[in-house]
């Protein structure tokens, strides 16, 4: 290359470099193709190819095959906990937490609000609203009695066969008699732990976990020992095989599965060590596997359950995440504790809204379920890659972020110095909503996180009210 074709090369690497360090071109966007460049600027395309390899060797930017070339996120994982298993705890239901929650809600429902915080897809795009709103007119008509019937347990089979066809994608073989249908996740949670716990028993959780899943722990009298949980390797297992081997804990609530709120997945591996401690040390394991089918790579990673040959692990989900929350559809594979749970769940709320249920299934049997999920995880693929970018262009350096595998959650963690229940408060002051990491621990652990949800059209405010978090967190540190 001559002198003036290395000049060029050189400037138009300093210029795009410009453009990705101020968030002009963030992480995960595509540099125009060479061929779209060359052609722009009037220069050969051994100029602009030399100065993409410049900046692919500098590690500013990738080649993916076919694709083009892509800018490379600079921010790291969080830093792993520390290996011990915090102290079982009688779960606080501590008032300042629950006015944060209350605080967080209430501004949610303004429409003044921009809301980084909801892990639940605000708008329709994100449903199949059309088709669900088709099947139910048919179903009204060709099932009436679905309107007017008491219908008591199991549940539409129809639903129940559905379930069982779509979990083989998770690697699970299932029978439809053993599905119990439930009000959402929640119920089935629920049921799970008053099925295999008393009040005064210790249960172990995630740090960080799902904060709902902390107050219904409390709420049923049970004690809580933290597992920390590390984004790239899932819960601890040999914190909890200690914990085990000590007989220290009567059940363990796990999202293996794409969690929340790191967003991340336990190996395969460890998901086989989880179900096979579950069996050798007779402890049920409660898995969550409420986004396990928004993993971004298919085939998908199987679950926990898929790997249990002795009914220890308890598989609960819903259909909120993924279809329609409105139907509060959810469902349950208890293992050895599926007649006691039956009971539990015939006593708790008798019956299903069948005529739901019945629409999902008719939903999930027409093959346009599989069609949503691949655009759903191209979608928050995209949606997350934009949130990160967002967050190394406009936060503080120092900041991490998870890579998430799934859904649309990301665990950001602040630099020393920052505190996220202060970022959380400042934020809601300014029209802002985010999730503060104390939620997700019932010690009040995680001061430095927040988490950040990304199942909303990005606008321009959502990227203005994302920089200002950013400046927000750099006035804590005092610039
Ligand atoms: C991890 C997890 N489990 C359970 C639930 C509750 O799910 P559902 O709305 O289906 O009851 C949620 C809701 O956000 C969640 O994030």
């Amino acid at each position: 290359m001559n002198d003036i074709a290395g000049s060029l090369y050189q400037s138009l690497a300093e210029e795009l470099r410009t453009a990705i360090s101020d968030g002009r071109l963030p992480a995960g966007s595509r540099l125009p193709s060479v061929r779209e460049t060359a052609r722009n600027r009037s220069l050969s395309i051994n100029t602009v190819l030399a100065a993409y390899r410049q900046l692919e060797a500098r590690g500013q930017v990738e080649a993916r095959p076919q694709s083009g070339y892509f800018v490379r996120s600079r921010l790291a994982e969080p830093a792993g906990p520390s290996e011990s298993a915090r102290p079982a705890r009688a779960l606080p239901a501590e008032t300042a937490v629950l006015d944060r929650i209350e605080a967080v809600l209430a501004a949610q429902s303004d429409p003044a609000t921009i809301d980084l915080s909801l892990a639940c897809p605000t708008s329709r795009d994100f449903y199949p609203g059309k088709q669900l709103t088709r099947l139910m007119t048919e179903t009204a008509r060709r099932k009436p009695e679905l309107l007017t019937d008491y219908s008591l347990p199991p549940g539409p089979l129809l639903l129940r066969r559905e379930i069982c066809r779509h979990a083989r994608d998770l690697g699970m073989t299932l029978a439809s008699e053993n599905i119990i249908l439930t009000n959402g996740c929640m119920e089935a949670l629920q049921l799970a732990l008053r099925a295999v716990t008393r009040p005064g028993d210790t249960v172990a959780i995630e740090s960080p976990t799902y904060f709902n899943l902390i107050s219904l722990a409390d709420h049923l009298g049970l004690r809580a020992i933290e597992v920390p949980t590390h984004p790239g390797q899932g819960m601890s297992l040999d914190a909890l095989e200690l914990l085990l081997s000590e007989k220290r804990v009567q059940a363990v609530v796990s999202m293996p599965s794409v969690h929340n709120p790191l967003g991340t997945s336990m190996p395969v591996a460890a998901k086989k060590r989880l179900a096979a401690l579950a069996k050798d040390w007779s402890v049920p394991v409660i898995e969550d596997a409420l986004y396990a089918e928004l993993q971004y790579a298919t085939p998908l990673q199987p679950t926990v359950k898929s790997f249990d040959d002795d009914g220890w692990v308890i598989l609960c989900t819903s259909y909120t995440k993924a279809l329609a929350p409105g139907f509060r559809v959810g469902w349950m594979e208890a293992g050895r504790f599926r007649r006691r749970i039956a009971a539990l769940k015939f006593s708790a709320s008798l019956a299903q809204p069948a005529f739901l249920g019945e629409v999902i299934g008719a939903y999930l049997a027409t093959g346009g379920y599989a069609q949503h999920l691949r655009r759903l995880r191209r979608l928050y693929a995209a949606q997350v890659d934009r949130l990160r970018g967002l967050i190394e262009s406009g936060f503080p350096v120092g900041t991490r972020a998870t890579e998430p595998t799934g859904g649309f959650l990301v665990w950001v963690e602040l630099p020393e110095g920052c505190d996220g229940n202060r970022l959380c408060d400042d934020a809601l002051r300014r029209d802002i909503t985010i999730t503060p990491g104390s939620l997700f621990s019932p010690s009040g652990r995680h001061r430095r996180h927040i988490r950040l949800s990304a199942c909303h059209h990005f606008s321009d405010r959502h990227v203005h009210a994302l920089l200002t978090l950013g400046e927000l967190a750099r006035e804590q540190l005092g610039g």
